[in-house]
């Protein structure tokens, strides 16, 4: 059984600056909810019950957006406004705990922080910037993999041969239908250096043995603690299985992903579909036109 969830949220968001300049990358909205609410409901779909947020400096809106809000509880309710306030109220509902990572020492290290309250059971981990397309079963079919084996299982995506620089890449053999048995990690290579074009997207079930190998790991890539290097040591001393994503997957950390996922969430929102597509096509006919003149 996957429990606990943790959330690394501590990262700088250099990718979005100046937006990430005081609040949280994990706070930008998709439509109407924060990244992180998307993946914490993604968890919640999969029967994890406790969530485990490592955050850092400027990150207390993320506290803030899943505690008791009084005021505006009392405003909706004295308005009627009922749909809204149970929206707000369910977010109060969740078990959270909060640590705080102090130094930004990479992911490794933001997941050795989560040990106490992790203790000794497997857990998913969940990077929030990856953002899943709604209805999609990814996390569920991880856990089905961990339940069948035991063993810790990453999410992958084959990614451009140009982007392996952006990924942790595994080396690894085709077990199954879009099953794969992991030989080994490397955590950003050069596109040359790379053993595949199997990129790890932010899904991960992990074994609690993660944590004495994080505990001993001299820092890698960027001098950071890396968690694709204590992966990789697992690998070598026992199965891990990588889990083929073929769905919509949008990089919500970057700006240009961002806007693909407001989008494609736009299009699926029921109560703005319509009159968004209609926009779009008005702007799809327009920008057209300018292309064109501009040839
Ligand atoms: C992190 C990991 C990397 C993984 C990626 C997935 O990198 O270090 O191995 O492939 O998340 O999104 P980051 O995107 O935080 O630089």
């Amino acid at each position: 059984m996957i429990r606990k969830a943790v959330f690394p949220a501590a990262g700088l968001g250099t990718r979005f600056l100046p937006a990430t300049k005081a609040s949280p990358k994990e706070m930008l909205p998709l439509v109407d909810k924060p990244l992180i609410q998307y993946a914490v409901e993604e968890a919640q779909g999969c029967g994890i019950e406790e969530f485990i947020i490592i955050t850092g400096k400027n990150k207390r809106a993320i506290e803030d957006h899943f505690d008791c809000a009084y005021e505006l509880e009392d405003a909706l309710t004295k308005k009627g406004k009922k749909e809204l306030l149970e929206q707000i109220t369910n977010l109060n509902k969740i078990n959270f705990a909060y640590i705080r990572q102090r130094a930004p020492l990479g992911l490794g290290h933001a997941i050795l922080c989560a040990k106490p309250f992790v203790k000794v059971e497997p857990f998913a981990v969940l990077l929030s910037d990856d953002v899943i397309g709604l209805n999609e079963t990814l996390l569920a079919e991880m856990v089905k993999v961990y339940n069948r084996y035991g063993a810790p299982v990453v999410a992958l995506e084959r990614v451009a041969h140009a982007d392996v620089e952006k990924y942790g890449i595994i080396d690894g053999v085709e077990v199954g239908p879009g099953l794969y048995r992991i030989k080994s990690l490397v955590e950003k290579p050069k596109p040359k250096e790379a053993p595949s074009s199997l990129g790890v997207i932010g899904r991960y079930i992990i074994t609690p043995d993660v944590f004495e190998v994080l505990e001993n790991l001299p820092p890698g890539k960027g001098g950071e603690i890396q968690l694709t290097d204590a992966l990789k040591i697992m690998a070598q001393r026992g199965p891990m299985y990588g889990v083929l994503f073929a769905g919509k997957r949008y990089d919500a950390g970057d700006k240009f992903g961002f806007l693909q996922a407001t989008v494609e969430l736009a299009l699926r929102d029921s109560a703005l579909s319509e009159r968004f597509r209609k926009f779009l096509f008005g702007i799809v006919d327009n920008e057209r036109k300018i292309f064109r003149g501009g040839d």
